[in-house]
């Protein structure tokens, strides 16, 4: 997980990269905004021998480990796709085991999408610097998470509780990874930042009763946990027979009120971030990934010191 340093390694590195053509560097910048490791032309495979030598090679554009693929990329001179196309089909013959995707420009967004990488139709999300948990990296973890909750709940039926609006993916994701009979329920609160910092009030109540049942509070990312000490506080009064909590994102950096977070998905960096839910001016919530914001961006449309919800 890391900040503006990733991003800045990852382009000179790029520019560190003899690209034989502007497509390729393009692609490389697609995939590195994604957070997709790749390796370029990554070895020559002997396509054809005579005499024992070789006669003819291919070398792949692209190899992306994270996928096992290799890519090669298509120009729109047709009579270099039909040559393409020759070479792929003996690389295929030779070399069956390997994976790989003969890519025109407009076939890598779909592609990226099929792997879920990023949003189908544009490349360049306004406002975003970059992604910093990918979809597949989230994916993995709220599976972890459920598998962990359901180990640790064996035999009982655990109540989740969502705090609405940015915990609607990450719930819908992790009570589908629980094997176990769960109840869920949401609340919505605004905090008033204005009187007592971290004190809330609560929007829209719980349908549940909590008393004796085995609580969850869900949340999308603890901050300064300000918001979550109080809550927790007063769902306490409503006598739970056991209150614990898991947040996908822990900001720690930025913790002023401490609690303990039973299960965490990742520990963020100090920056502010959105996509999975999570928003900035109720915006972004649709990305399937979550990424920092350019910090430029970001104070430019920082009207107000107000704090998102
Ligand atoms: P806390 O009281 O400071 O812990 O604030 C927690 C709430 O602030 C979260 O539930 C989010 O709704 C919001 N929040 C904090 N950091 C971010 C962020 O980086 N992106 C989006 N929302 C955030
Ligand atoms: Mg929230």
């Amino acid at each position: 997980m890391s900040g503006d340093g990733a991003a800045g390694e990852r382009e000179e590195r790029r520019a560190s990269v003899p690209f034989a053509h502007p497509s390729e560097e393009d692609f490389a910048r697609i995939l590195d905004f994604y957070g997709v490791t790749w390796e370029y032309e990554p070895q020559s495979f002997t396509l054809r021998e005579e005499d024992g030598r070789v006669a003819e090679a291919f070398t792949p554009d692209f190899f992306l480990p994270g996928l096992d693929l290799y890519i090669e990329l298509t120009t729109l001179k047709q009579s270099l796709v039909t040559d393409k196309h020759r070479k792929l089909r003996m690389f295929q013959e030779r070399y069956p085991d390997k994976q790989i995707k003969l890519l025109h420009k407009s076939d890598y967004l779909s592609l990226l999408a099929k792997y879920g990488f990023g949003p189908f139709s544009e490349v360049e999300v306004e406002g975003i610097h970059e992604v910093l948990i990918s979809a597949s990296q989230i994916e993995q973890r709220v599976e972890e998470l459920g598998a962990q909750i359901s180990r640790d709940y064996r035999g009982q039926e655990p109540l989740l509780i969502g705090v609405l609006r940015g915990v609607m993916c990450f719930m819908a994701d992790l009570m589908r990874h629980i094997s176990l009979p769960v109840v869920v329920d949401f609340m919505a609160i605004s905090s008033y930042e204005s009187t007592e910092p971290g004190s809330v009030r609560i929007v829209k109540d719980l349908e549940e009763p909590l008393e004796g049942r085995d609580v969850i509070v869900v949340e999308d990312i603890v901050d300064t946990g300000m918001t979550l000490n109080t809550l927790l506080q007063q769902l306490a009064e409503r006598k739970p027979a056991s209150l614990k909590i898991c947040a996908l994102l822990d900001k720690r950096a930025r913790r002023l009120a401490d609690m303990p977070i039973d299960y965490v998905g990742f520990e963020i960096p100090d920056e502010f971030v959105v996509g999975y839910g999570l928003d900035f001016q109720q915006k972004y919530r649709n990305l399937p990934f979550i990424a920092t914001l350019k910090r430029d961006w970001l104070s430019a449309h920082l009207k107000t010191q107000e704090r998102p919800e």
